[in-house]
């Protein structure tokens, strides 16, 4: 007997599944491929064998599991608890709470990804015991998720915290979003790799250029070049974190934060991004309001989002 909860983070490539207990203590995880083309409805039915499945593995009775909390990585109606569109799966219009409410018998909650790992990392993580923070994650995409006065702020519209599609340069490359220039466009791991690419393409000297040519590319390549000092590793870098921290200048003075937690995959790059990116906020924000703002790394690596999730139905947390 006990209470414990699911969380589901759904991402373009996998779907991962955690289960909980009322702590936010996760006790059993599982993945699976997130096969986009499949449909949605192919992948709900999957997540919620693969939710009964969990429990089951952790040797914990279905009637103990008490919710079931989704992350999703785009835009949501979280009243309707739909998804509307997702900038990197081709799912839309999808009633996947009431989908799934309906296929596993337990109340779901739904939210974007970001929000529920920044609710993850406020819950037991980096952010564990702040009132004030901002999450931004550096994956395929850049999302963001605001805790200010110790509640996850969605806005009026419910999609407060997007900052991956903040707009940081006017003319900009096209994003996922259909907008132009934002930031996702640059700070991300597609971005990065789009201006490595670019520098080979523009006829500039670095080690990045068979990794380019082949199309093998990844953010690691470009960390470890610029570990090794590499001119053009280090400017696709500093380019980044520059106009992540002109966005993070910004929001220091819309809420004030105690810290900005980094996480998602380019965090891995730990202080090849993190020193730069310090400098840089230094240079953007004002002194005042910055003076004592933490820039630090997540803690719970990919467990972030499947705790947060689970802690969408956990009472007594920052949702419940
Ligand atoms: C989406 C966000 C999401 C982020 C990370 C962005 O493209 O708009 O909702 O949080 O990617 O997955």
């Amino acid at each position: 007997m006990g209470e414990y909860f699911i969380g589901i983070d759904l991402g373009g490539t996998s779907i991962k599944l955690g289960i909980t207990d009322a702590t936010g203590h996760l006790l059993h995880k599982d993945e699976m491929p997130t096969r986009p083309a499949e449909g949605a409805k192919a992948g709900m039915e999957r997540m919620a064998a693969g939710a009964r499945q969990l429990a089951e593995s952790a040797g914990i009775a279905w009637g103990d599991v008490k919710g079931l909390g989704l992350g999703a990585p785009g835009f949501l109606d979280l009243a309707e608890g739909k998804i509307l569109r997702l900038t990197n799966i081709p799912w839309e219009n999808v009633p996947i709470r009431d989908g799934l409410q309906d296929l596993l018998g337990i109340p779901v909650v739904i939210d974007n990804d970001a929000n529920v790992a920044a609710l993850g990392e406020a819950w037991s993580g980096a952010g564990a015991g702040l009132t004030d923070m901002v999450l931004i994650t550096l994956g395929t995409g850049v999302g963001g998720g605001v805790i200010a006065g110790g509640r996850l702020i969605h806005g009026a519209g419910g999609m407060a915290g997007e900052v991956g599609h903040i707009p940081v340069e006017p003319g900009g490359v096209p994003c996922g979003c259909g907008q132009q220039g934002c930031l996702e466009t640059i700070s991300s791991a597609t971005g990065l790799v789009r201006l490595a690419t670019a520098a080979v393409g523009a006829g500039r000297a670095t080690p990045l250029k068979s990794d380019v040519e082949a199309g093998t590319i990844t953010t690691r390549d470009i960390v470890n070049a610029a570990r090794e000092g590499d001119p053009v590793a280090l400017e696709v870098i500093d380019t980044a974190v520059d106009a992540l921290a002109r966005v993070m200048a910004i929001l220091t003075l819309v809420n004030n934060p105690a810290a900005f937690v980094i996480g998602g995959g380019v965090s891995g790059a730990g202080e090849t991004l993190f020193t730069p990116l310090r400098r840089a906020f230094g240079r953007h924000a004002l002194p005042d309001v910055a003076r004592g703002v933490q820039i630090i790394p997540a803690q719970l690596g990919n467990d972030a989002g499947m705790i947060g999730a689970a802690g969408l139905t956990a009472k007594g947390t920052m949702m419940g």
